[in-house]
């Protein structure tokens, strides 16, 4: 009974929904571990202050926030296909919306034609996700369509700290060099793997850049 419930809520964490989704959203605000890898990866990002930033899977906000601190006269964009994760992200951020700096999206991911219009929404310079990218049914298709929406030298970022029982550094760094290839295989270059040893087992960042068209 405890197990299966125990492999109950460690879904929810893909597409947090009801009471188990409630818990899985506040484990993720509140615990330390989630909120240092979600600022490590926006000081990693190095964003500036008219910078436009995207984040796929939000979650509760936590990146959201530090990347609003950073953001004055830019704008920063989330996708996240939850719809209790858009409440409360949207509560978190309240202050940044309220100002026009942020805007965010309840969907898919593999939908972004359709929740963010090309017209508007191509020129990022910089888009991440934080634990997401093990969802995502097709890595280096979705990192494609990712790459179409940075403007050249753009960078795409992608953290993740296995939470499965038993993982170890090495699950962590098989991961990186999975992504590291499909990031290559999208077309993005220059991609590095940056290592946090501060967490148990530790957390990695992948980032690409997109080629620039005169290159
Ligand atoms: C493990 S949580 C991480 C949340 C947040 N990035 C953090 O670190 O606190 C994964 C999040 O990604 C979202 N997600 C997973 N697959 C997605 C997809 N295909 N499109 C949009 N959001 C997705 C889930 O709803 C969930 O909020």
């Amino acid at each position: 009974m405890k197990q299966r419930l125990i492999r109950l809520l460690v879904r929810q964490f893909g597409h947090p929904t009801g009471l188990l989704g409630k818990i899985a959203g506040w484990i993720m605000a509140a615990r330390p571990s989630n909120r240092k890898r979600n600022s490590w990866t926006i000081e990693l990002l190095h964003i500036g202050p008219d910078d436009r930033v995207l984040e796929i899977g939000y979650g509760p906000g936590l990146a959201l926030a530090d990347a609003a601190r950073l953001v004055t006269s830019g704008k920063i964009v989330g996708i996240d296909h939850s719809h209790m994760m858009f409440n409360a992200a949207t509560v978190r951020n309240r202050h940044a919306i309220g100002e026009g700096r942020m805007e965010l999206k309840n969907g898919r991911v593999e939908d972004i034609d359709v929740l963010l219009d090309p017209k508007l929404f191509s020129s990022f310079d910089h888009i991440y996700a934080v634990n997401v990218a093990m969802f995502w049914q097709d890595l280096a298709s979705t990192l494609k369509t990712l790459t179409a929406r940075l403007v050249p030298s753009g960078q795409i970022a992608l953290t993740f700290q296995p939470r499965t029982k038993g993982a170890t550094d090495k699950t962590a760094l098989r991961a990186a060099n999975d992504i590291r290839d499909a990031m290559k295989t999208a077309g993005l270059a220059n991609v590095k793997i940056e290592t946090l040893k501060d967490l148990s087992p530790m957390a990695v960042c992948v980032i690409g850049r997109k080629r620039n068209a005169k290159c």
